[in-house]
């Protein structure tokens, strides 16, 4: 058998979540997964309304089996969208519509609980539509020849058990990419890392009404040939909640060229921040008294989840660092965003306003001033300077008191932008309460709390979330359950600091990978050897920091944390998911596959590769398995240190010290005073680069 028979035809699962981190793993992944598979590649979820605008129908698949199998799904009743979707790298997908095969549900439930032992209530719609899901794929993968299936979390589960109960031909991969039970239980009052041993798991499923939910992704684990995490915290949360030891971690990776402006990006983040000023202009109106040169943005966002996400951390340490920065008189303004989506009923009528209110006096001041250029160039175009009392006029005058007396009013800027279905319960906004921060003026830490994902048809805050992070100084995730953490990551590949924790799996892969990631602008709270409080103080004790840096040091670390951005490439983290695939191989046909292996080792040793360097090489270009095995073992000999501290600290000044004090103090652009280190082109990066190391 070649090579390439390993990876004739793959097919990746994935439900449709289209806020949240899965979501952007399946869609950024898809570039470099087609770039390996091709045609070959394609992926399955459900058909919901918002995913059919995003799919180019394609009516006749070009490949054969393909068009027999939809033939057959056809004719058994089953509704469908198959195309390209479109995304980077445009693979194929195919949008399985649940609803046209409600007609069997009962029928399959009872399948389910014969076949595997899984209840299922009648009333959790979730799991019913994953039941015909997991039928339906279960179908296709029957009827079309399908070599390797990646299905991700409890809800692609059930096809999982299904084919393993059907003893199909077919090598699969399961990846969760949390525990239900570790979500829940966390979101609770527990005391999660320290209990991970101790939990009976039926027992504390059955308690939270999830018992059905549990067995799918428990047996799913179970059933997969190869079972994967995104991290080595929920590996070992899996361990102990679903008892099985997953086979590896896949990490997340980005889709680094997409977010790669090379020296671009500082300019993007000014472009960004000038629109975050529009929108604090208008928010602020009539209370807009502190300067936005002296102001930094900084934001915590991900879906509403209070505990989990280190949301009620995030509000108790800006408190602190409102009273911090108090105490100190430091003359800076913090703008605290929260943006996490909950239930409300569309913006305050006075978020409205404030952006209107603020684009009336733009409008008008732009009109005075088109009036008083074209008064000043009439005199100088009849040879004389126009009188002073003239270049104004007082009707001028009256039309700017009219939109400055518009601005007035008693009350404080709102904390929340949209009125909440549950204001009173809502426990973001009660936090707020608790802590009192109201926007007053003589806080230094103002709060503004978006409960809806962004997007640049906002009419309040217009912007999509990447160029809102760009523009932002410091994204703040203080996390206490996450798997990984994509926020963080997202800041890190556009150039933007970010603080998170030592429970997140993406704080743990930087800490291994980085000798002092605080060099580069990765903060990591230790969330789990020390206190609530303890943490909240060490959160405080970072953005006390940032607050005191100077723009100069600010732009630094801007450039430093982006040159982080190679370490999350998929260029890099997608080989796990080719050893991922290759082992799963491996245990379902290990016959063949050692046959394959030692014609493979004949022809290396007929002198086909003939020494290391063409192995290594291979590694990075040869995507057949053996030569991803080879690689594997050398990669582990050479990319073995971690990325080193950055060798600019302290730098090498060009200039004067009275000078470089002087600019500092002024917050002044500057020529590089740094040899290395300046705009990401300096020796510092080639140092990094051969730094880096392969994750295992
Ligand atoms: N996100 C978004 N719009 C927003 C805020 C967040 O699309 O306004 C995305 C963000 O880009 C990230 C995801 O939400 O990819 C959150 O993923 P993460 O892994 O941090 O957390 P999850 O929600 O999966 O637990
Ligand atoms: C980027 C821009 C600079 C700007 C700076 C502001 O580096 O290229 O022109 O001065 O951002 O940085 P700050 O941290 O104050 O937003
Ligand atoms: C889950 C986790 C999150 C992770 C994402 C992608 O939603 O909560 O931490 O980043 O999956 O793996």
């Amino acid at each position: 058998m070649s090579a390439n028979a390993y990876v004739r035809r793959d097919s990746d699962q994935w439900i449709d979540t289209p806020v949240g981190g899965i979501y952007t793993v399946i869609k950024s992944k898809c570039p470099v997964t087609c770039a390996e598979y091709g045609d070959r590649y394609c992926l399955i979820g459900p058909l919901v309304p918002s995913a059919s605008q995003e799919v180019e129908p394609v009516d006749e698949p070009q490949s054969i089996a393909m068009r027999d199998t939809l033939a057959s799904l056809r004719a058994r009743g089953v509704h469908f969208l198959y195309g390209k979707w479109l995304v980077e790298g445009s693979p194929y997908v195919l949008l399985l519509d649940v609803g046209s095969a409600g007609h069997r549900m009962n029928e399959w439930k009872s399948d389910l609980w014969n076949v595997a032992g899984i209840p299922s209530p009648p009333d959790d719609n979730e799991t019913n539509e994953a039941i015909l899901f997991g039928y339906l794929v279960a179908w296709f993968l029957g009827e079309k020849p399908v070599l390797i299936a990646h299905f991700h979390e409890w809800l692609a589960g059930v096809a999982l058990i299904l084919l393993k109960k059907r003893g199909l031909e077919i090598a699969t991969i399961f990846t969760t990419h949390a525990t239900l039970l570790g979500r829940y239980l966390c979101a609770g009052d527990v005391d999660f890392y320290n209990n991970l041993q101790f939990f009976d798991v039926d027992t504390e499923a059955g308690r939270r009404g999830i018992y059905h939910r549990y067995c799918i992704e428990r047996a799913a684990a179970h059933c997969a040939d190869v079972f994967t995490t995104v991290s080595h915290i929920t590996a070992y949360e899996a361990e102990w909640l679903l008892k099985r030891k997953p086979d590896g971690v896949l990490p997340n990776g980005l889709n680094v060229i997409k977010f790669s402006a090379l020296h671009e990006f500082q300019n993007l983040h000014q472009e960004s921040k000038q629109k975050i000023h529009e929108f604090i202009r208008g928010h602020f109106y009539g209370h807009f008294d502190f300067d936005l040169e002296n102001t930094l943005y900084f934001f915590t966002a991900g879906r509403y989840e209070y505990r989990n996400k280190g949301i009620d951390m995030f509000i108790e340490s800006m408190a602190r660092l409102n009273a911090r920065l108090k105490h100190e008189n430091i003359n800076v303004t913090v703008v605290a965003f929260i943006i996490t989506p909950a239930k409300t009923h569309s913006f305050t009528v006075e978020a409205l306003k404030g952006q209107a209110v603020m684009k009336q006096l733009r409008d008008s001041v732009t009109e005075i001033q088109n009036a008083i250029g074209a008064r000043i160039f009439d005199a100088a175009a009849r040879g004389h300077l126009p009188e002073s009392g003239h270049v104004i006029t007082d009707q001028d005058i009256v039309t700017l008191k009219r939109r400055i007396f518009a601005l007035r009013r008693d009350a404080l800027p709102a904390v929340v932008t949209h009125n909440m279905a549950d204001d009173s319960k809502d426990p973001i906004l009660n936090q707020i309460r608790q802590v009192q921060l109201f926007n007053s003026s003589a806080d230094r830490v103002k709060i503004i709390f978006h409960p809806e994902f962004l997007n640049s048809n906002n009419p309040v805050l217009g912007m999509d979330y990447e160029e809102f992070v760009r523009g932002c100084h410091l994204g703040v995730f203080p996390s206490y359950y996450e798997p990984w953490g994509y926020t963080p990551a997202e800041c890190t590949v556009m150039g933007v600091p970010s603080i998170t924790t030592n429970l997140s799996g993406f704080g743990c892969f930087m800490d291994e990978m980085i000798s002092h990631p605080s060099d580069y602008g990765i903060y990591i709270v230790d969330r789990r050897l020390k206190s609530i409080e303890e943490s909240c103080e060490q959160l405080t004790d970072h953005m006390m920091e940032f607050c005191t840096k100077t723009r100069r040091q600010r732009i630094n670390m801007r450039n430093r944390t982006e040159r982080l951005s190679d370490l999350l490439d998929w260029k890099r983290m997608g080989l796990e998911y080719v050893k991922a695939r290759w082992v799963a191989v491996r245990r379902r046909w290990p016959d063949q596959v050692a046959r394959h292996e030692r014609d493979e080792a004949d022809a290396a040793v007929a002198g086909e590769m003939s020494d290391g360097e063409d192995l290594a090489r291979g590694y990075e270009s040869d995507a057949s398995p053996a030569g991803q095995q080879r690689g594997e073992d050398l990669a582990s000999l050479k990319y073995h240190q971690k990325v080193p501290r950055p060798p600019s600290v302290p730098g090498s000044p060009k200039m004067g010290s009275a000078k470089i004090r002087e600019s500092f103090e002024n917050g002044d652009e500057m020529p590089p005073l740094f040899d290395a280190d300046e705009h990401g082109d300096g020796a510092d990066h080639g140092e990094i680069l051969a730094g880096l190391r392969c994750v295992r």
